[in-house]
């Protein structure tokens, strides 16, 4: 097994499109001696003048010294044949998203290298194994999936194979390190873990909208608001652009045949129809004027009413801050055991709607409004059963907005936005877990340095409560019999135990 902290490293890269070039930027940087070459003739040679324009971009921002720019410079060979790749102790391939092309390769690749030469693969969505099963000695294959731009993305996915030998692994975490980024060991399984653990924002936002909930702007809204996450899902989608989001949920739902909590929503393929790719095409979810989304206006708060205010939902832990909040705001408080006839009625749901929640608390649905209580000291989320007077959604409107905090009314929804969303975020995050694809450690790294969440699924179900995680997704697969929301059983487990969800099982 080639030491891969050796001095005298050298890298053979194929592919020197976008991800090639950064990755050998990263590897040259790092002290490796690099042959990068593309079937192309001439790619790789202007690959090269790219990363030197690159390093002295940074040389001038003052980022990176001009002589180890120079000297990294020197490590870089652009070589036109596979044959010069003879003598490598690595060789990473990042050509064109195709298994048989990839296959073909690796078995011209087998005739250059020695059988020492350790072959890794930057495919996103192709099983390592797949390829590995072409090789003559398939357990020197595995996965080293980097992510765009490679020299600000600081993860790398390392991928095992069902015939990759564990060392060969370990060997390519070593070298993700050398190259100043963090690695994080994940099963061949499809979207390994960061395009997997990405399955539950998107999808679940897409079923929010698809349920008539919400607008894309409010449901962005809530969710950078609710949960700190940096882009709102229709953000992001827009962002990425559906050309490449939708096959990827639609690859993921089908490799994992037909699994219920990938299942993508029929809006995709209809806007992608349409060309509503996103920025890209000038309209996605959003339009976009001079590269900028316009969003729609916020609706004007409403004006303070007299109505009085009730809050039911007595078990729910929420309560009393929210009591001492419309207090503090000034609202008319009804502090009855039972609402009086003209008062409003508040209910503080987890995981359920407001209409079922009005009908078992025994209070009018006309008069009822629900409000998030997870979420409330980041922002008030309300909802409404169908038969709630608008002067009633009005009135809690008022009195929440009235220490300033932001407030979006949304339509009766199980789970309300974020609830919901997160929820499915962190049960798929166990579920990574319970299908041992990566500790619960290297899962929670991944989401956060390669999706850019706050915190990672199973963090988050910390910080919410594993068993009001739990309690939501029962909720939530109650009210929609649908098998997409069932808990994972690394969930359940660790609810039931009153422990962290980090909590690794040997
Ligand atoms: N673009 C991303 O964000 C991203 C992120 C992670 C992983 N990946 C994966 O990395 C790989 C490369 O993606 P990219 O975005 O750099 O693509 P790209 O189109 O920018 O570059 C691919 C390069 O490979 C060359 N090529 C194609 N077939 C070849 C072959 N048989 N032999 C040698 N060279 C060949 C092409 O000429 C091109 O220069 C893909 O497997 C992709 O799924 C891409």
């Amino acid at each position: 097994m080639p030491d891969m902290n050796r001095g005298d490293l050298v890298m053979g890269i194929v592919g020197a499109g976008l991800m090639g070039r950064g990755i050998a930027q990263v590897a040259i940087l790092g002290g490796l001696r690099v042959r990068l070459c593309d079937a192309r003739p001439g790619a790789a040679a202007e690959a090269g003048a790219e990363i030197g324009a690159t390093l002295s971009m940074l040389v001038g921002k003052g980022r990176l010294a001009r002589e180890a720019a120079d000297a990294a410079l020197a490590r870089l060979a652009a070589v036109e044949g596979l044959a010069q790749l003879a003598g490598c102790h690595v060789v990473v391939e990042a050509i064109v998203e195709n298994l048989e092309a990839k296959r073909a390769l690796f078995e011209r690749l087998e005739a250059v290298v020695g059988d020492g030469c350790l072959l890794a693969t930057n495919t996103s969505s192709l099983p390592v194994t797949a390829i590995a099963a072409a090789c003559r000695v398939p357990q020197r294959v595995a996965g080293l999936h980097f992510f765009s731009p490679v020299p600000l993305m600081k993860v790398v996915e390392v991928i095992d194979g069902a015939l990759t030998d564990p060392a060969v692994g370990d060997a390519l975490a070593a070298l993700a390190r050398r190259l100043g980024h963090t690695p994080v060991r994940a099963q061949d399984t499809p979207g390994f873990i960061v395009n997997h653990a990405g399955r539950g924002y998107l999808t679940e936002a897409l079923r929010v909208l698809g349920e008539g909930i919400a607008e894309p702007a409010q449901i962005d809204r809530i969710l950078r608001a609710s949960a700190s996450f940096r882009l709102g899902p229709f953000e992001l989608l827009d962002l990425t652009g559906l050309d490449v989001s939708c096959p990827v949920m639609e690859t993921i739902y089908h490799q994992y045949y037909e699994e219920p909590r990938y299942r993508p929503s029929p809006l995709l393929r209809q806007r992608l129809a349409a060309g509503l790719l996103g920025r890209k095409s000038g309209r996605g979810f959003y339009a976009y004027a001079d590269g900028r989304a316009q969003l729609p206006e916020a609706p004007p708060v409403p004006p303070a009413s007299p109505l009085p205010l009730w809050v039911g939902s007595p078990e729910c832990g929420a309560r009393e801050n929210l009591l001492r909040r419309l207090q503090a705001g000034g609202a008319h408080l009804d502090s009855g055991a039972r609402p009086s006839p003209e008062s409003v009625c508040i209910v503080l749901p987890i995981g359920r709607d407001a209409s079922s929640t009005a009908v078992d608390e025994g209070l009018d649905p006309a008069r009822t409004v629900a409000v998030d209580p997870l979420f409330l000291d980041l922002h008030a989320t309300l909802m409404c059963t169908p038969l709630t007077a608008p002067a009633a959604r009005d009135a809690v409107w008022a009195a929440l907005a009235a220490d300033g905090t932001a407030v979006s009314a949304i339509r009766d929804s199980a789970g309300f936005v974020a609830q919901r969303v997160v929820a499915m975020i962190v049960n798929i995050g166990c579920d990574i877990a319970q299908q041992r694809i990566a500790t619960p450690q290297d899962i929670d790294r991944a989401v956060t340095l390669g999706l850019g969440y706050p915190l990672g699924p199973l963090a988050l179900g910390d910080a919410l409560g594993g068993a009001t995680v739990l309690a939501i997704l029962d909720a939530l697969q109650a009210f929609y019999r649908d098998p997409r929301y069932r808990p994972s059983p690394w969930l359940t487990r660790r609810a039931r135990l009153g422990v962290s969800l980090l909590t690794p099982e040997p």
